[in-house]
């Protein structure tokens, strides 16, 4: 079914190398795949395998050493800084295991920041951060702060800020991380929610029964897909 719709996302022989004093660590050997519109990936491994790595370089947060990169068959790596920034902004949402949300800012306003980069006006911005929240359920919550919510909540604060500039994918590195099970649920519950809506969604992790969810999962290892 997922064959005769188009590749958003594609790596090509992707290799990744940290260069640290002398020392060179090799955390991606040729990684090669392709995320279609509208499917459910999971991309599991153990810890150090090249998960994060993985996803910082699909989400253009990073540029691999060599091989490439296409994002909606645009090739990542041509690509300037600013035009970059801009795709990125306008077709990807990143949710993170630790929230990373600013503390002393509320929910409305965190979820709201993204719109500040793309030309929004004030009044839009509000409006569409409330819808979001609301999404997520957290319409009665808009002026707490990070601190003032349980995680479960800051994570659906997380999640709305990624909806929030309505992009077409949505990548979650170990989203439920952080969570108990009954929050983590929650969240995946939202998760399986947006791709009912037709969003395509990549979601890391290093649990097999959150993978089981997915329509695919793409196993990494040591920097390789192993299946
Ligand atoms: N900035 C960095 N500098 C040097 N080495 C790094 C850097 N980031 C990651 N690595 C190394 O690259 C490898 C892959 O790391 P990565 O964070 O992608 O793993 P992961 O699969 O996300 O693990 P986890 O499940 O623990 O989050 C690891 O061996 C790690 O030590
Ligand atoms: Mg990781």
């Amino acid at each position: 079914m997922v064959n005769n719709k188009k590749i958003v996302l594609e790596t090509k022989n992707v290799v990744k190398e940290y260069k640290m004093d002398n020392l060179v660590v090799r955390a991606l050997h040729g990684v090669s795949m392709a995320i279609h519109d509208g499917e459910f990936v999971a991309i599991i491994g153990p810890s150090g395998s090249g998960k994060s790595t993985l996803m910082h370089i699909i989400g253009c947060l990073d540029v691999p050493t060599s091989g490439e990169v296409f994002l909606d068959g645009h090739r990542v790596g041509k690509m300037q800084e600013r035009s970059l920034a801009e795709i990125r902004n306008k077709k990807i949402g990143f949710v993170f295991q630790s929230f990373n949300l600013l503390s002393r800012t509320s929910a409305l306003e965190n979820v709201a920041l993204p719109l500040l980069y793309n030309g929004t006006t004030e009044e839009d911005s509000q409006r569409l951060a409330q819808e979001a929240l609301n999404k997520v359920g957290l319409g009665d919550r808009l002026n707490h702060h990070p601190n003032q919510l349980s995680g479960g909540q800051q994570q659906r604060v997380a999640i709305a800020r990624a909806l929030v500039t309505n992009p077409t994918i949505i990548l979650g590195d170990e989203p439920t991380g952080n969570l108990d099970s009954k929050s983590g649920r929650e969240v995946l519950e939202i998760f399986h929610s947006l791709h009912r809506q037709g969003k395509t969604i990549v979601l890391i992790t290093h649990d097999a029964k959150v993978a089981e969810q997915a329509d695919r999962s793409i196993w990494l290892q040591d920097g390789k897909i192993t299946k």
